[in-house]
């Protein structure tokens, strides 16, 4: 059976004041009425009930989570002692996948992104399913690159092979986080995709890959696994996770695998649908203005009512306010109840790093 693993760890710091430690970004609805974490579910649905999923989660945000999913079970949301990073939160999802059913094929799910053009995402993910269910391979998502982001895994496409599923393209390398310096050459080689972080496999070759290229975390997962369903898992998984590396599932597994070349077994299927990480607010002014939320001088103003004056490229999140601008551009300006945010949409990357600075900011 298809399980989706849905990955809801992280701050999410860039998106203070909304976001704090117990409504990190996955639990906030920042495009539309539904929180990305719903949206993720949603999106899911026509492949997967809610009770065939799982979703991994830190103890901030699994309040939030359970409410906002009513239909997920209690028991499909694990939530980590502490943060570990993907590869071990993947890997033991795959080890226990492995223990419930032996032909279980694991999707892997981030929560931190927007995805337009659901049938089409479905249907990619069709394909994808199909060809991780047929052998020993794991299927990456690709997304059409648009500029050298550094933040992101670089997939190196093969030729289109004659393979039984179309679309599939061979996976030749996987580069995870580049230097602006190769991100830029292999932004003009036209030969890569971004990597998603959508990936298909099935349990036991994600198992295997664990075993094979991250050893020192896999002993301790399959030993968690193993624990899973007794009465004295919560403590052995508390014991034992804290000592697994903190490291992803991209450096780990994915990078790895990749330099197997002819023998990594990794496909890659180009996305058809709309893809964005939001990562800032202004990847999220950027997204919301192309999605017509704008004004015609892209100003992206959240609040019931807004009067502009020359003014151009603003993010305002006001909810129940009037607000009012004149003169300025690409500020962003975000009010809460008990804090304000001013800055540029240029800054914006760097919030994280004064919310780590304002103990306040919990
Ligand atoms: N459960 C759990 N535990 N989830 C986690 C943890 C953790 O310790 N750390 C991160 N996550 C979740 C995040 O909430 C997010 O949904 C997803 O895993 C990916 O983690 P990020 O920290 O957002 O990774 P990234 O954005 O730097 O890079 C990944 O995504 C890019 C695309 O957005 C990589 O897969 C890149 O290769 C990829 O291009
Ligand atoms: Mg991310």
């Amino acid at each position: 059976a298809f399980i989706p693993v849905i990955l809801a760890g992280g701050s999410g710091t860039r998106f203070w004041p909304r976001s704090r430690r117990a409504r990190a970004k996955q639990v906030l609805a920042l495009d539309g009425e539904r929180t990305m974490i719903q949206q993720t579910v949603d999106r899911l649905l026509p492949l997967a009930s809610p009770d065939r999923m799982w979703v991994v989660a830190n103890n901030g945000v699994a309040e939030a989570i359970s409410t906002q999913l009513p239909d997920l079970p209690r028991t499909r949301l694990l939530c980590e002692p502490v943060a570990r990073n993907t590869a071990p939160a993947c890997g033991l999802m795959a080890f226990i996948a492995l223990r419930e059913d032996p032909d279980a094929v694991l999707g892997v799910f981030p929560s931190d992104q927007v995805i337009r053009g659901e049938a089409d995402f479905v249907n990619t993910l069709k394909r994808g399913i199909a060809l991780a269910s047929s052998g020993p391979n794991i299927v990456v998502l690709g997304i059409d690159p648009t500029h050298p982001e550094t933040g992101y895994g670089y997939i190196e496409l093969g030729s289109a092979q004659d393979l039984h599923i179309s679309g599939a393209r061979p996976v030749r390398s996987f580069t995870e986080k580049p230097d602006l310096a190769s991100a830029q050459q292999m932004l003009a080689s036209g030969r890569y995709a971004w990597n998603s972080g959508m990936f298909v496999a099935r349990a036991q070759t994600l198992c295997q890959a664990i075993d094979e290229h991250a050893p020192h975390i896999s002993a301790t997962l399959q030993a968690i696994a193993d624990a899973y369903g007794s009465a004295e898992f919560p403590e052995i998984f508390a014991a034992l996770y804290p000592s697994c590396q903190n490291i992803s599932i991209d450096f780990a597994v994915l990078e790895p695998q990749s330099r197997k070349r002819d023998h990594s077994h990794m496909y890659c299927f180009p996305a058809s649908f709309e893809w964005k990480d939001l990562g800032s607010w202004s990847a999220l002014h950027e997204h919301r203005s192309a999605c017509a939320w704008g004004d015609a001088d892209h100003n992206v103003v959240e609040s019931p009512a807004t009067s502009a004056f020359q003014s151009r490229g603003n993010y305002v999140y006001a909810p129940g306010r009037h607000v009012a601008l004149l003169g300025v551009q690409n500020l962003v300006v975000v009010l809460t109840d008990d804090a304000v945010l001013v800055t540029t949409r240029e800054r914006s990357q760097d919030v994280a790093s004064v919310v780590r600075s304002l103990s306040e900011a919990g």
